[in-house]
């Protein structure tokens, strides 16, 4: 595949990576449980990535659990130089495929080991600790994140960083420690202006959204059928979902995009999004196409947070807006 990157580099930890790299979540079954419904295209989506110049791909040991860092093992190790790996913890997948927490500090210093081995790798290039609700921070807080100081005092991470969390949230972690990415919800259906992404911005740190391109598949239909979107998508001979990742390119220099897909015509098209380079009226008329939240409180969206509540946001992430 032709490196298709072209929307600039930005530090992430210890390296420095394209804006646009790969979000291996969606490789692994139904519910992100087990193994892949074609486990060939999933390892040929793998390669594709890295030949078309992914440096930055996104996982977790609870996805399949084990599947995708083994997948990821599978086709690319050994791996290229400075390919950035970038993990998470503070969940488990059950038996039955509940999600349950994980995130007690031995928890946190098992989950980072038992990525090494699945990985094959001495060193993830970050870890999030991902923060499994909006609680006011406090010493548990403080004790989560000494695990991870301590296990990259060890070697065994190059950087820390926190996901799905308020402002006051990262501005604690803050205190505790430097932080080189924050991995929260963020996409078309939220709106633009977000304390926590100001603040990774203002200091430098790599903000990196997920489910850049909308969930559940409620949000994601709205935003692939919204007319602001589809007009910008016609005009510019684009893909909706090139639209969204461009305009999340376009509204910070530090977010750093890990779309996911199964198939290698998805990646494809979602990492030429970086070419996409949208007009500045064109970024406001998307910013404000979907002024409120988007209503996605309704019974499915419901049943599947139960069910994903470590994988997925909730449908209207964050507890920040209180803050504003
Ligand atoms: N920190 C966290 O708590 C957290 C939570 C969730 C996810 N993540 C990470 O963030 C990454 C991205 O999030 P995500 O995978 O949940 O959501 P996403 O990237 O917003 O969307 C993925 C969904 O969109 C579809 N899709 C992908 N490219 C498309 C395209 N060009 N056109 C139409 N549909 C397309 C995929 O289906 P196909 O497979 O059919 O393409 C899949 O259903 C994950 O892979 C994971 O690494 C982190």
């Amino acid at each position: 595949m032709m490196n298709s990157l072209t929307n600039g580099r930005y530090r992430l930890a210890d390296k420095v990576v394209w804006r646009v790299g790969y979000g291996a979540m969606q490789l692994a079954g139904e519910g992100v449980f087990g193994p892949p419904r074609d486990r060939d295209e999933a390892i040929a989506v793998l390669r594709a990535a890295v030949d078309a110049g992914v440096d930055h791909i996104d996982t977790a040991q609870y996805y399949g659990p084990a599947v995708v860092n083994e997948l990821i093992r599978e086709a690319l190790s050994p791996y290229p130089g400075g390919l950035a790996l970038i993990s998470k913890v503070g969940a488990r997948r059950d038996e039955f495929g509940a999600v349950l927490p994980y995130d007690d500090p031995d928890e946190l210093r098992a989950g980072i080991e038992d990525n090494l081995a699945t990985l094959g790798i001495e060193q993830l290039t970050a870890v999030n600790l991902r923060v499994l609700d909006k609680a006011v921070p406090d010493q548990r807080f403080v004790d989560q994140l000494g695990a991870l100081v301590t296990a990259r005092d060890e070697g065994l991470i190059a950087g820390i960083g926190i996901s799905n969390v308020t402002h006051r949230q990262l501005l604690t972690a803050l205190e505790v420690t430097d932080i080189v990415c924050v991995q929260n919800a963020y996409n078309l259906t939220h709106p633009s202006t977000d304390p926590v992404l100001n603040e990774c911005t203002a200091r430098g740190i790599a903000f990196v959204p997920f489910c850049p391109l909308g969930w559940p598949k409620k949000a994601r239909d709205a935003i692939r059928t919204n007319s602001v979107v589809t007009g910008i998508a016609a005009r510019r001979d684009a893909a909706p979902a090139q639209v969204a990742l461009a305009w999340l390119l376009a509204i910070a220099v530090n977010v750093l995009l890990i779309p996911g897909t199964s198939n290698r015509g998805h990646l494809a098209e979602n990492l030429a999004a970086g070419s996409v380079s949208l007009q500045d009226d064109e970024v406001v008329s998307l910013s404000k196409a979907f002024g409120e939240p988007l209503n996605v409180d309704d019974h499915d969206a419901h049943k599947s947070r139960r069910l994903n509540g470590a994988l997925h946001p909730p449908a209207q992430p964050d507890g920040d807006r209180s803050q504003k």
